[in-house]
């Protein structure tokens, strides 16, 4: 147990955090009046991001549109510098553009306050990394309970959440084990079944192969095709061609502008 969980009761959540606004929130399916589907989970209309240098402006973003729909799998490509990590934290809810309409879930991202968007990446994005981003503390039991410890899920709640994700992910028989205890592949197992603990409407993977050799790469990328099969919302930003033909839509970006869309 992590170790916050162990002085809660069962039944007593362990944090709360600011705001219950995403509870308000209908999921994709049912947001009506939203975009021009009522299955859009992301829209972009001519959205900008400029970063300030000293005196020298970067556009990072420069006019981009973009919709994202409920079960969609998207690979997001392009050279370095071209914008995709810009993208990625414009998804990921870590940023706000700087210009143009950033809808997720129906809300205007612009709109919303830092501790807003901290509720929206908590309980309704996952995040899978290139370099795993676990905490070498903890189990993998732990790891993958987290996230529900956070949302004030109870002690044996997030504890059986996290041992059925562990057995989805392959790892029922490593949940005591910390992450130095494991390959690079099982390691971002744990990243994917913590990804998926508060049942993320949508989910994002920067790179998450790219720490891995190919055999491993491609069971990663078998477990990623099989949580769109169950008909999850992925993002998966890559620069290998191989990588990017499991998705079935791509987007590619140069100099902050969408280069080609591949629906
Ligand atoms: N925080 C920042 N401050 C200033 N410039 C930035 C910042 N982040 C990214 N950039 C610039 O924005 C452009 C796009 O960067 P990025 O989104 O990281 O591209 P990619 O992930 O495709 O390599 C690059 O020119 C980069 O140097
Ligand atoms: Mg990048």
């Amino acid at each position: 147990m992590v170790s916050a969980a162990n002085v809660a009761q069962d039944s007593v959540p362990i944090f709360r955090i600011a705001s219950d606004f995403v509870h308000s929130m209908k999921p994709p399916s049912t947001i009506s009046g939203f975009g021009s589907s009522p299955t859009t989970v992301v829209e972009w209309s001519d959205v900008h991001k400029t970063y300030r240098m000293g005196d020298e402006k970067v556009h990072a973003l420069n006019g981009v549109d973009w919709t994202i729909r409920q079960g969609e799998y998207w690979a997001v490509m392009g050279p370095s510098g071209s914008g995709k990590s810009t993208l990625l934290n414009l998804l990921g809810c870590l940023d706000r553009p700087s210009r143009g309409r950033c809808r997720m879930f129906g809300h205007e991202l612009r709109e919303l306050s830092d501790d807003q968007l901290s509720e929206l990446r908590l309980r309704r994005l996952g995040f899978i990394f290139q370099s795993f981003n676990l905490i070498p503390q903890l189990t993998v039991c732990e790891n993958i309970e987290l996230p529900l410890f956070y949302m004030g899920e109870t002690a044996r709640a997030a504890g059986e959440r996290a041992r059925a994700l562990a057995v989805e992910v392959g790892l029922a028989d490593r949940l005591q084990h910390r992450p130095t205890e494991l390959s690079g592949g099982q390691q971002q197992r744990v990243a994917v079944a913590r990804a998926l603990a508060a049942d993320p409407w949508l989910l994002l993977a920067d790179e998450p192969t790219g720490n891995l050799d190919t055999a491993t790469s491609a069971q990663i990328m078998e477990l990623l095709d099989g949580l769109h099969a169950q008909g999850r919302t992925v993002v998966l930003v890559t620069h290998e061609d191989q990588i990017a033909s499991h998705a079935k839509s791509a987007l590619h970006m140069l100099d902050g502008r969408i280069d080609k869309l591949i629906v």
